[in-house]
């Protein structure tokens, strides 16, 4: 079949799987494809779009079969949205689709026989579970299916504020529906799009660089109420006056918003980090609580974005590490300290490492706020501060337990090496990217750790993310 599969062509195909990513798998005469708009258990008819050495891409066209895993998606911007992209799959097909691609992803990438992976914990809620959103201006609106199918253009083609489209980093959907925040949040958005809007100043392009407004992001405190509205700009200080004109606004018709910050951001990558900072009202950080636990947030910190299933991860954690109350343990990636000061009052002294200086100031600040003493944490980028750790351990004394929680991209082979010579006992491993858990579980247990258990826990519905908890032991000679 191989040969006969072309760029273009149209081709019918039945959905086995789910690949991680969110792909359906289909076999045309046993030459996989990836078919984008699929979920396991359809008929559809889809058009190739890219062909490569073992496997082809589509993109489904029409469902001929439903799923029985099918279900209604809430959304009206479903299948053109980039946010969620299972709202049609059943929620327990998510879970089960969510598990069968952590054991694939150790099996095909880590290459182990039969890898202890639990079955996905559920996320308490489904739908409004996040608390920060992120959301972008742009120049290039996706013009909607509906739109063409009606052939009406709604709205201006060169204004948009909501979420890219999927794989489409110039385009974005201009959203006035959302149920991943909350319903106030979509109200937020709303109400700056209609202000910016009459403003005539014009999104940021990525293209040549000019222009104004980049994103906005809002955080929410699901267990504090408080609110942080981030509006993120170009430089232009001639603006000054409009943005704080929009802050005072914001504050006066949300009045849960406890804080608004402009974040400026010089650089030519989109990113909703700014190289400046102007508080425009409040203190320009939150709180947010994790069990009894109050922690600080600014608008640039990480901090898990499903609250109440940070509790849920964070307490794996907890029974993973299964500490003693004597020992010592490194957080590795601790962000704002929210592990850490979780597992303090368990263990004798927590050391944490984080890059971002602003983290690790509300690292600190958190200890305080939650009469935390036994922890320490370290500035740096882990390649380096690892290995100037390693001198510094027998000052800290030598971890029994290694918590590491790295972004996607995994840990560098450098912090692998750090970390094997530390010989902890244990390491809890916790990932939101099951493929380079499955490289740097390979790598630690080539040396000499073993992979004891795997806990998926859904932390993002109704869309592909996966978030997981491991333990892997020391194996003695
Ligand atoms: C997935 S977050 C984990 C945060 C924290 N454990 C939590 O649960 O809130 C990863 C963290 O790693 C930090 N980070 C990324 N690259 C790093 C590096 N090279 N060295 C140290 N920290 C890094 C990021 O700033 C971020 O705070």
């Amino acid at each position: 079949m191989e040969d006969s599969i072309k760029k273009g062509q149209e081709i019918e195909l039945d959905i086995e799987t789910l690949a991680y990513g969110g792909r359906g798998i289909a076999k045309a005469d046993g030459f996989v494809v990836f078919v984008e708009n699929a979920i396991p258990g359809q008929r559809v008819k889809a058009r190739v779009y890219r062909k490569r050495k073992g496997f082809a891409e589509a993109r489904a066209l029409e469902v001929l079969k439903r799923s029985p895993e099918e279900v209604e998606a809430k959304c009206p911007h479903f299948g053109e949205c980039g946010g969620c992209r299972s709202q049609n799959l059943d929620y327990t097909a998510q879970l089960k689709y969510k598990h069968q691609q952590v054991v694939e992803s150790l099996e095909r990438l880590g290459g182990f026989a039969k890898p202890p992976v639990f079955e996905t914990l559920a996320s308490p809620d489904q739908f409004y579970y996040r608390n920060k959103m992120e959301y972008s201006f742009g120049r290039k609106r996706w013009v909607t299916k509906s739109e063409v199918d009606k052939d009406v253009v709604s709205k201006p083609k060169d204004f948009a504020l909501g979420l890219h489209i999927r794989g489409r980093f110039d385009k974005i959907l201009d959203l006035d529906t959302c149920f991943l925040q909350s319903p106030e949040s979509v109200e937020i958005l709303n109400f700056v799009r209609e202000f910016v809007l009459q403003t005539g100043i014009p999104a940021y392009s990525t293209k040549d660089h000019t222009g104004f407004w980049r994103n906005l992001v809002i955080r929410e405190g699901k267990n504090t109420g408080e609110r942080l509205i981030n509006l993120v700009t170009a430089e232009n200080p001639q603006h000054d006056n409009v943005v704080e004109e929009l802050a005072a606004k914001l504050t006066e018709k949300f009045e849960d918003t406890t804080t608004v910050i402009q974040n400026i951001n010089r650089k030519k990558a989109q990113i909703a980090f700014g190289d400046e900072e102007r508080v425009l009202f409040g203190p320009g950080c939150i709180q947010e609580k994790i069990g009894d636990l109050t922690f600080q947030i600014s608008a640039n910190s990480f901090f898990q974005t499903n609250t109440k299933g940070a509790e849920i991860l964070y307490e794996k954690v907890v029974e993973f590490a299964d500490f003693r109350n004597d020992e010592i343990v490194y957080d590795l990636y601790c962000g704002a300290g929210t592990i850490s000061i979780y597992i303090a009052d368990k263990v004798k002294e927590v050391v944490g490492f984080e890059l971002i200086r602003s983290a690790v100031r509300d690292a600190k600040f958190n200890c305080r706020l939650n009469h935390v003493e036994n922890c320490l944490f370290v500035t740096g980028d882990l390649k380096d501060s690892l290995k100037v750790s390693l001198e510094n351990s027998a000052k800290w004394g030598t971890p029994a337990t290694v918590i590491i929680d790295p972004p996607r991209a995994g840990m560098h082979d450098n912090v692998v090496q750090g970390v094997l010579k530390l010989q902890p006992q244990k390491i809890v491993y916790v990932s939101c990217n099951p493929a380079t858990f499955a490289r740097d579980a390979k790598a630690l247990c080539l040396a000499e750790y073993e992979l004891m258990r795997v806990q998926p826990v859904d932390m993002f519905p109704m869309t592909p993310h996966i978030e997981l908890v491991s333990l892997l032991e020391r194996v003695e000679d």
